[in-house]
This record gives C-alpha cells, structure tokens and sequence, in this order.
C-alpha cells in the first residue's frame, strides 16, 4: 500500500458515532518519496477521500510521506516528527491528536478485493433467516476411537435420519486419515496458487478433503469433548482449513476477518457427547465452534449435544433410554435438513437426564470399575 492508497482507505476506517457531530477538512500536503495533495473531509459521520487542495481546510499536514506511513503504522513518534522538523502542521492542533480516535476502524465493514467474498452465499442465506434444504452432506468425524464409542453412536444417528430424508452423506473419519498440525509456514497463503498450495499438499491427505469442502451445503463436525474442548484431530483439521480463507484482513461487523476464496461454503452442525453429567461442560467447545464458523464462513447453525455419554449411551445398563436418546438424535437430523435447526423440545429429549445426579455419580464409579 502507497501513502495515497493509504488515505484513500481511511473513510473505511472512519468511527460514524465518535464523529456524528464532527466536521472537518484534514488537508496532507506530501513531499518526500511520494508527493501529493489529498484531503479528508469528515462530515457528520461521513468521510470523502479528494485529491488536491480543498477549500478552507481545517488542518494542514505537511510532511513527507514516508513520514506519515511510519507514524500511520506506529514505528515513528509524531511528537518527535514534529520536533524535528518533518512533520509540520497548520490550523487545528487538536485535529492531528484526534486522528486516531476519529478512524480507529470501529466502522461496520471495509471493502473486499475483487474476486473474493466478505460474506459467503450460505452466509447471506442466514442471515436472511432463508432455510435452502442441503442435498449434500459431509460428516467429519473426529474420534480417535473412531466407531467404537459415544461419538459414533450419535453421529451415526444424526446422519440417519438426515438420509432418511433423501439427503447424501459422505463421511470423514479422521483417525483414519493422515492429516499432519499446520506448521504455521503460511505457505498457502503466501503463494500465488493459494488455495490448498500448503507444503503438505503432496505429502498427507488434507488436500483431498479440503477440496471437497465448498461442494457440499453441510458439514456435520462429531467431536467427542476433550479437556472441554474438541479432539484433537478436529483442531488438525481446523486448522488446516485456513486455506479456504484469503489471508487479505478486512473489517466486518466491527470485527477484523479474512474473506473466503469461495463464493459459497456449506453451514455446520456440531454434534458432540461428553462423560459430565452437566450440559454447560459443552459451553466452551460451542463458543469454539461458533466463532470458528464465522472466521471460516462457515456458520454454525445447530447442535447436538448428550453429556453422560458413558451411562446414558451405554446400551447393556439403559438399553431402552439409550433407544430413545437415538430416535431423537435421529429426528433431529431430518429437523435440521427440513428447517436448519433443531426444535427446543427434541434438544430437551436428547440431553435429559437419565438418572438423578446422586446415581450418576455411583453408576461411573461402576463403569470404570467394569471397564478397568
Ligand atoms: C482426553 C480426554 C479428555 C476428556 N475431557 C472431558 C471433559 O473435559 N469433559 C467431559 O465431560 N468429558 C471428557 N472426556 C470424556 C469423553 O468426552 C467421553 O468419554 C466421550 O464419550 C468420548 O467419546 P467416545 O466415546 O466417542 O470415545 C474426556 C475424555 C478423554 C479421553
């Protein structure tokens, strides 16, 4: 970005409710590497980039422009500017100091490069509160005991009853897969090629899936809670997501966000089962998801949740409730393909309890026991 470019992305920055009643015309006069007349005129809220001299204005900037690039990005002291001589100003003071207050980017969206999206066609769909029936469904399942738990048994009923209502649905077991962390090396993003160019491409599975991804309208995520959190290789995978973002920062909703190379992306359901007897265990996993859906546009549209997976789902010691619990997993799997949400009273059958609190404590003691 060049010192013009700069200010000519400023109005983006511009605080609407910190400067409602502000009128002023801040006038840089750039000499230096890149010299030039600009002006930034705030009117009420407003803000207009122009170039060359305006009318009247409120305050002069006169300085080089690398000058202003280097206090613009905080490397160069304006106060010492001013002391030596490079950065000389004409009018109202106190415009310069309120600079940073008036364009500290709390406005509700900046632009997005051609060509990639700030808001996906999925995302567009929410927030219009408009339900398009998936078609293709794409289950990640993360447990590393990959169908012989509690993750398994409510996904695989979740899934059924979104097939029973017509919907395809290819499943991911990631403990199947060869998916190595994300080294951090930005090599993705970094290339040209972008999009899944990771220095893994060749060497593990991730690529293949991560292709997939925009062809499907839903992504089923089936993680059992670990240490509160998701499995860890569902945070593998997450993170080797990035690809699917462009590393370009850009403002939205008052919040710093990468737009999606994708013009459209598949929402999320979060299943998940946990040894707790408390549903709140699930709380900070759900926030993850949530805020890990909006980084990925990716939205977050629904959960299934079962805490006290080992008693509740264990079908030798509850076999009729275990039953139940199922049917409704199920049920709400075909809610979520029909109406993009699950009704509060299926979450309810879902996550009651099966025994007071007292038993569910004696009843693990006799789990581990057997199990040990
Ligand atoms: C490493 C690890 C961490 C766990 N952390 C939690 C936890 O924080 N809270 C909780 O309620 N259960 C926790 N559990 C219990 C599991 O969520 C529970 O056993 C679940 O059924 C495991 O899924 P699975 O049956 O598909 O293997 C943890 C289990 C493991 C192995």
């Amino acid at each position: 970005m060049d010192a013009r470019e700069l200010l000519e992305y400023m109005p983006q920055l511009l605080n609407p409710s910190i400067t409602r009643r502000v009128r002023a015309k801040y006038y840089f006069k750039f000499s230096g590497e890149e010299p030039g007349d600009y002006s930034l005129t705030i009117n009420n809220g407003n803000c207009v980039f122009s170039e060359g001299l305006p009318d009247d204005p409120s305050i002069t900037i006169d300085v080089p422009s690398e000058i202003w690039m280097g206090i613009s990005a905080g490397v160069i002291n304006p106060r010492a500017a001013m002391k030596s001589g490079q950065l000389k100003v004409k009018g109202k003071f106190l415009l310069l100091l309120r600079f940073n207050k008036y364009f500290s980017g709390d406005s509700k969206a900046t632009f997005v490069p051609e060509g990639l999206y700030g808001e996906t066609e999925n995302e567009k769909n929410i927030r219009s509160k408009k339900w398009d029936k998936p078609k293709k469904v794409l289950g990640i399942q993360a447990a590393p005991r990959k169908k012989k738990g509690a993750t398994e048994m409510v996904y695989s009923s979740l899934i059924s009853g979104m097939k029973n209502v017509g919907v395809k649905v290819d499943t991911v077991y990631l403990a199947e897969k060869k998916i190595n962390p994300c080294r951090g090396c930005y090599h993705c993003w970094k290339s040209d090629d972008g999009f899944g160019d990771c220095v893994f491409k060749d060497k593990d599975e991730m690529h293949g899936i991560l292709k997939m991804i925009p062809e499907y309208d839903l992504m089923v995520f089936a993680t059992p809670l670990y240490v509160d959190g998701v499995s860890g290789l569902l945070k593998n995978f997450i993170d080797r997501m990035i690809p699917l973002n462009h590393p370009y920062i850009f403002l939205k909703d008052g919040h710093s966000r990468h737009p999606s190379r994708f013009s459209k992306l598949p929402n999320l359901v979060l299943t998940s089962v946990c040894g707790f007897y408390e549903i709140d265990n699930f709380d900070p996993l759900v926030h993850h998801i949530k805020a890990m859906g909006e980084n990925m546009h990716i939205p977050l549209i629904a959960t299934v949740l079962r805490p006290t997976s080992m008693v509740a789902l264990n079908s030798e010691l509850h076999a009729v409730e275990a039953e139940k619990i199922r049917e409704s997993i199920s049920l709400a799997g075909m809610e979520i393909v029909k109406e993009g949400k699950v009704p509060r009273k299926l979450t309810k059958l879902i996550q009651r309890p099966i025994l007071p609190k007292g038993h569910y404590y004696s009843s693990t003691k006799t789990w581990w026991k057997n199990w040990m």
